[in-house]
């Protein structure tokens, strides 16, 4: 592998690459490293490589003239990156992309970063090391360097190692241990000192079952789960309880077709799915709310056929998911009656379809994950205004930049109550 890192710091590389394996890598020719200065092509007496933002504001930019000419210069430039903050996030799937080309360019920003129209004149890849922002591209480009020469045929003793690291097979890694097998009281897992393949292999794949779950869920979204892996996830205590949050669906004051604020009637098809999501997401009630008493009373004889009459034998599944289901005449003592359960009072998230929005889903997410919440849902045309303006927060509208956004309630209780506690977040 042939590296050009084209930096106004090429000395920042200098301890990186003379340590370790990347030093042994170099000396070895498995890696190869060139350095070049884009102030030695810039031709004022200042060797000057930045200049002032159009637009104003604070800062410099790198520029373009003496950039271009470094690297029209480039004998070898291979693929072209650039790091940058804005770039492609780095992976592990991206290093081991990077790993079979033959050169890679690393351009490395200073200042407010480049020149934008360098995306027109060349060919090259904005990456990433992370959402944060660093003084300079050099340590992000020692970061890719690393994790692409790693997977660089020659470059570890034994390449087997990578096949066996965190995100090589989806998943974070499990931990490690070596001697001593006692340590300050600390002793090391059983599991690994019995000298049996099989036990210590599957020991250690649940510890990295577990650790990704704790850690990053959001590595499961590109991950196939054997039954047994999904047998032993089932049964590891979450962070984040589903049972802090309660969903609220409410008939009245909701908005009506014609703008004015009323009750509607309640919906079969909307007790038993929104109920179904409940006990799906393992949450702790589900509140159906409305101010007509000829309602609730329908209500609780659809809930009480499942429950406790004809329906429980037919389908005790469907009795599980309404037991769920509490019936209040507004939103107060559906508020009161959450707040008894956990013992002290929710907070009051409400949705809308139109915004504005005040609180973000991650926002909710770390709020559910504290405390309990009750979501509130309106049915016709949405929550009223007086429900709106008494609300902790309201959460985006699902499907913000679409043109077409009518749900149904049932369909967005679904979609809100994945984007709160879904397994993979
Ligand atoms: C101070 S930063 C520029 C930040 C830029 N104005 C912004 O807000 O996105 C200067 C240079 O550092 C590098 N850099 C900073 N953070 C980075 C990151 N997370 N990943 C990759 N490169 C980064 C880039 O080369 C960037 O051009």
């Amino acid at each position: 592998m042939h590296f050009t890192i084209v930096s106004i710091f090429p000395e920042f590389f200098d301890s990186f690459l003379s340590c370790g394996l990347m030093a042994k890598a170099v000396e070895a020719g498995v890696v190869a490293v060139d350095r070049i200065n884009p102030r030695d092509f810039a031709t004022d007496k200042h060797h000057t490589v930045d200049d002032r933002p159009y637009g104003g504001g604070p800062g410099m930019v790198m520029g373009l003239p003496t950039l271009v000419t470094t690297l029209r210069s480039l004998p070898k430039p291979g693929r072209l990156l650039m790091l940058s903050p804005a770039g492609r996030p780095l992976t592990q799937e991206i290093a081991a992309e990077l790993a079979t080309e033959e050169a890679l360019t690393l351009v490395c920003g200073r200042y407010e970063g480049i020149d934008a129209r360098i995306f027109d004149l060349f060919d090259i890849t904005p990456v990433s090391v992370g959402d944060f922002v660093l003084s300079g591209g050099e340590s992000a480009a020692a970061c890719l360097m690393e994790s692409v020469s790693r997977l660089v045929p020659g470059f570890m003793g034994k390449e087997a190692s990578a096949d066996e690291e965190s995100f090589a097979s989806g998943l974070l890694e499990y931990p490690h241990y070596t001697r001593p097998e006692m340590f300050e009281g600390l002793p090391v897992p059983p599991d690994l000192l019995t000298g049996h393949h099989a036990a210590i292999a599957a020991w250690r794949r649940r510890r990295s079952l577990e650790t990704t779950l704790h850690r990053r869920p959001d590595l499961f979204d590109a991950t196939i789960l054997s039954d047994e892996d999904l047998d032993f996830l089932r049964a590891v205590p979450r962070a984040r309880p589903g049972r802090n949050m309660h969903i609220a669906l409410v008939h009245g004051p909701v908005l009506l077709k014609d703008g004015k604020v009323g009750t509607v009637s309640l919906t079969n098809l909307d007790v038993h799915d929104i109920a179904r999501v409940s006990r799906t997401y393992g949450l702790g009630g589900f509140e159906v709310v409305s101010p007509l008493r000829d309602q609730l009373t329908l209500a609780g004889r659809i809930v009480g056929h499942w429950r406790e009459g004809p329906g429980l034998a037919a389908n005790p599944d469907r009795a599980e998911a309404l037991s769920l289901v509490r019936l209040h005449e507004d939103l107060d003592a559906a508020l009161v009656a959450v707040g008894k359960d956990h013992g002290q009072p929710p907070a009051l998230i409400a949705t809308s379809a139109r915004g504005p929005a005040t609180m973000s889903f991650a926002a909710a997410r770390e709020l559910i994950g504290k405390r309990p919440v009750l979501v509130v849902l309106g049915t016709g045309h949405g929550l009223a205004d007086a429900v709106l303006d008494r609300a902790d927060g309201i959460l985006p509208p699902l499907r913000p930049f679409s043109d077409y956004n009518h749900l149904s309630v049932r369909a967005a209780a679904g979609i809100l109550t994945d984007r709160l506690l879904g397994d993979i977040l």
